[in-house]
This record gives C-alpha cells, sequence and structure tokens, in this order.
C-alpha cells in the first residue's frame, strides 16, 4: 500500500486489509513514495478513524517506498495518480509496472480515481479515505482470501 507521507492513506489501507485477511501467509506492508515523515508513527487522525473502527494502526512507522518492494511484493496499491507515477518511474521492467494498480480501480473498474490526500484538511476527510479504503479492500480480500 504506497501513498506519498506513509503517515495518511497507506497505513490505514494497510490496517484494514490486514483486518479483513484470513489467511496468515499473506504479507501486507505500506509505504510512502516521500521521506518526509521515515519514522513516524501514522497521523493522529488516521490512528483514531482506525480506532473507532476496531483496527489498531499506532505500531506502524512510515518508511519510504524502496526499489526492493518491487521484488518483495506481488502487488502494489497506490492511492493516487501521483503516487503511481512515482512508482512506476522506480520500475525495472514491465513485471514491476504491472504490479502496479490504482487502489480504487478494485471498486470502480478502469477509472483511476484517486483517494483524495487528507493531509491537510480536517476529521471529515478520514472518515471518507477510510470509507473508500474499507470498500477497495473487501474486494481485495475477498479475492486473497479465495485464492484468487
Ligand atoms: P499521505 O498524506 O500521503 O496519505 O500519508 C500525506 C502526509 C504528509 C504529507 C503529504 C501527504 N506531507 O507533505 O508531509
Amino acid at each position: 500500500m504506497v501513498c506519498l507521507g506513509n503517515i495518511c492513506r497507506s497505513p490505514l489501507a494497510e490496517g484494514i486489509l490486514k483486518s479483513k485477511l484470513f489467511r496468515a501467509n499473506v504479507i501486507i506492508e505500506s509505504a510512502g513514495t516521500g521521506a518526509y515523515h521515515i519514522n513516524e508513527r501514522p497521523d493522529v487522525r488516521s490512528i483514531n478513524i482506525a480506532k473507532i473502527n476496531g483496527i489498531d494502526i499506532s505500531g506502524q512507522r512510515a518508511r519510504k517506498f524502496s526499489l526492493k518492494d518491487f521484488d518483495e511484493f506481488d502487488l502494489i496499491y497506490v492511492m493516487d495518480s501521483s503516487n503511481y507515477r512515482d512508482v512506476i518511474k522506480m520500475a525495472k521492467n514491465e513485471e514491476d509496472r504491472k504490479k502496479v494498480k490504482m487502489i480504487l480501480n478494485e471498486v470502480f473498474p478502469n477509472e483511476n480515481l484517486d483517494v483524495p490526500d487528507p493531509y491537510v484538511g480536517g476529521d471529515f476527510g478520514f472518515k471518507s479515505v477510510y470509507n473508500m479504503l474499507d470498500e477497495a479492500c473487501d474486494i481485495i480480500a475477498k479475492k486473497i482470501n479465495s485464492n484468487e
């Protein structure tokens, strides 16, 4: 799960997807394309909206997306088109590029919609981001749980 800062959207996506998976042998991580917040906890507004929904993301720490993520993960979900461009720029080959998906395309195929960056804004932005990610992660989890 990749966003810009790895403190608002992708930590939520990581926590939400983990909460929906029955299989223990799936590794879910999140990272940011930017280095602004390395080693920080998720934004308190993300921690709070997750907590309201029964998910604890407070133990996560931000890290930067790295080249080796292409080798370690089968799927790389990005939150918006700017993350998409940044990650695609780092891809070494077509196999890497094929792993990169806009997360809301799970809900709205081929529309390339962004999960809006809620960093500058109030709590409402976090609630709607949570709901978008919850819907997308439901679909992703169903695919993984059914071993598709
Ligand atoms: P995120 O939100 O990409 O969802 O973690 C942001 C957090 C911090 C910044 C930008 C976006 N920032 O510029 O510091």
